[in-house]
């Protein structure tokens, strides 16, 4: 038998297989596709303060090996979440669930964080994942994520509202990721997860104009693979805390090479969108996977 555990910021996951924000919605929804508790865990739609529509359409294009985004964290807003998303949940999860929040100041992050922390569903979230990088947004979302000093105002700003894990997600629209990392940890951050969406755009030839409303977008999918991988490298080597890898994961393969690299988990993100079964996959190949590299155990990787 080989042991798929691992301890993610003190919370022992029996996989660590998270499809992740964005891609997973508030989870329910693909609990009618299959028994989501046989995922490590999952990370919930990006949630702000006030109820979000979101950018105009189109915001999704499909790319070589991927797709770009700039849905522009849609989402209900947190009283709502709280209120009737995560009720729908507890139905039919239950494990600790990743509260992705977003924001765009400094106070909206702690104060999401406080509502969720002080709420009554605060039971259910074992770790919040601070969304500092976030493309689609103007006034706040990447900004946060490209200077490590705002990045570390955003984390010691959240540290004041919670005892569990901050896991801060970081952009790869930078040129050293390592150093947003660290001031992250150096302010108090349990875990950093990366990546997020890469800026691109695509033209349509007729029109002539961008692709997307928004004109630029993220870019995911197995394309950032190898971007991905580096970039967790070179964090989990400049940092003492865990680091999640994500990145164009679509299979349980792929965990095992992001998790080389360094990651403690990793979150599945496009591939959810090309097949709903994709995350419940992965979890179901990797024992066989690791037995076929001769791995025992991924706290050992
Ligand atoms: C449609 C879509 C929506 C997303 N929304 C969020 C979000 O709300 N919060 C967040 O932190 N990341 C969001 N992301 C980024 C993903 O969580 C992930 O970091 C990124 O897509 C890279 O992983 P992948 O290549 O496996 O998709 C979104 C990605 C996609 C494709």
């Amino acid at each position: 038998m080989v042991d798929t555990k691992v301890d993610l910021c003190g919370i022992t996951i029996d996989n660590p297989v998270i499809p992740a924000s964005g891609t997973f919605g508030y989870g329910y929804e693909f609990a009618e596709l299959y028994d989501i508790n046989c995922l490590g865990t999952f990370s919930f739609k990006g949630t702000t303060l006030d109820p979000r529509f979101g950018n105009e359409t189109p915001r999704i294009a499909e790319c070589p090996s991927g797709m770009l985004n700039a849905v522009g964290l849609q989402n209900p807003g947190v009283d709502d979440v709280i209120r009737e998303e995560l009720p729908k949940l507890e139905r039919v999860f239950h494990k600790p669930v990743m509260a992705n929040v977003s924001g765009f100041s400094t106070d909206e992050y702690a104060e999401v964080v406080k509502r969720l922390d002080r709420s009554a569903m605060s039971d259910m979230i074992g770790w919040y994942e601070i969304n500092i990088s976030c493309p689609n947004v103007h006034g706040g979302g990447m900004s946060f994520g490209t200077d490590p000093k705002m990045a570390a105002e955003v984390v010691k700003a959240v540290r004041w509202m919670t005892e569990k894990p901050i896991i801060m997600k970081l952009s790869p629209n930078v040129t050293d990721v390592t150093e947003i990392a660290r001031a992250c940890e150096t302010e108090g951050a349990d875990g950093i997860s990366l990546i997020n969406t890469l800026m691109g755009m695509r033209f349509n030839l007729r029109t002539k104009k961008p692709l997307l409303a928004n004109v630029t977008g993220g870019l995911s999918g197995p394309a950032v693979f190898p971007v991905a991988l580096r970039m967790v490298y070179q964090t989990a080597k400049a940092v003492n805390i865990p680091v999640i890898g994500m990145g164009g994961v679509s299979s349980a393969e792929d965990v095992l090479e992001m998790m080389m690299a360094g990651a403690t988990a990793v979150e599945v993100g496009a591939a959810n969108l090309v097949d709903p079964y994709a995350s419940r996959n992965i979890v179901r190949d990797l024992p066989d996977t690791m037995k076929k590299f001769g791995i025992d155990s991924l706290s050992k990787v």
